[in-house]
């Protein structure tokens, strides 16, 4: 099997090299892909830099180029919901782009003709998540995450998406990724560790809390691993 995992900075995915150890390194679109060879199946792991059009490119190429047969996202998130707080994982059910926009045509936001404001995840993914969860007593919560090209650091933007989305978290990736594997017909699994609330702090929480969330994360989906490839 061929399982993609992807962060979009650096700190996203350092935790899972360092696991894996020894890996080949390839150059392709401007970007590092970094195949590794575990229990006779191959990871490809990259970061896509930040975004929604970065992390299309680097979904797109995980799946078209290296024939990845699943996608997992392992990163941070801004909370929305005030039930997360800093190191809580929150796994996403569903996705929408928070900063799309033609309501002025009547539509609702975060939709387009022949689209749909939420990208579904894989259930199956997020079952064998639920039991790495239960195996090791770590909490995790499963919740709506919306993603757009903006760094929230806002209480009126951040309620504004908490009302229109339902969403309990934002980002600015998942949703991209999530579309992407669901055209091409690839189970897309999104995690995210809470860095910050969103709020006017959170560039500050977000630069002391990042690189601890995002290795709650990588580790909570190295765990996945085994289970992924053994089912
Ligand atoms: N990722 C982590 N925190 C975020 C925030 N506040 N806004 C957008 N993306 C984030």
């Amino acid at each position: 099997m061929k399982i993609a995992i992807m962060g979009a900075m650096p700190e996203e995915v350092e935790p899972l090299l360092k696991f894996f150890g020894e890996y080949e390194t390839i150059k392709y679109a401007n970007n590092n892909y970094y195949k590794v060879n575990y229990k006779n199946s191959e990871i490809v792991i990259a970061y896509s830099k930040i975004g929604k059009v970065n992390s299309t490119i680097t979904a797109s190429t995980m799946i078209q180029k290296f024939g990845c047969e699943k996608l997992l996202f392992s990163g941070v998130a801004g909370a929305v919901s005030p039930d997360l707080k800093v190191g809580d994982l929150v796994v996403a059910t569903k996705l929408g782009q928070h900063d799309l926009d033609i309501s002025a045509f009547g539509h609702p936001y975060g939709f387009v003709p022949e689209g749909a404001v939420y990208e579904e995840t894989d259930k199956d993914l997020i079952q064998i998540a639920k039991s790495v969860a239960k195996e090791k007593s770590l909490d995790l919560k499963e919740g709506i995450i919306v993603t757009g090209d903006q760094f929230v650091c806002d209480n009126e933007r951040k309620e504004w998406i908490a009302k229109t989305f339902q969403a309990d978290a934002l980002e600015m990736e998942g949703a991209s990724v999530a579309l992407t594997c669901n055209a091409l017909n690839v189970p897309v699994f999104i995690l995210r560790a809470i860095s910050d609330a969103a709020d006017m702090d959170a560039s500050f929480s977000f630069d002391e809390f990042m690189i601890s969330s995002a290795k709650i994360s990588a580790d909570f989906v190295i765990t996945m691993i085994d289970k992924i490839i053994d089912a």
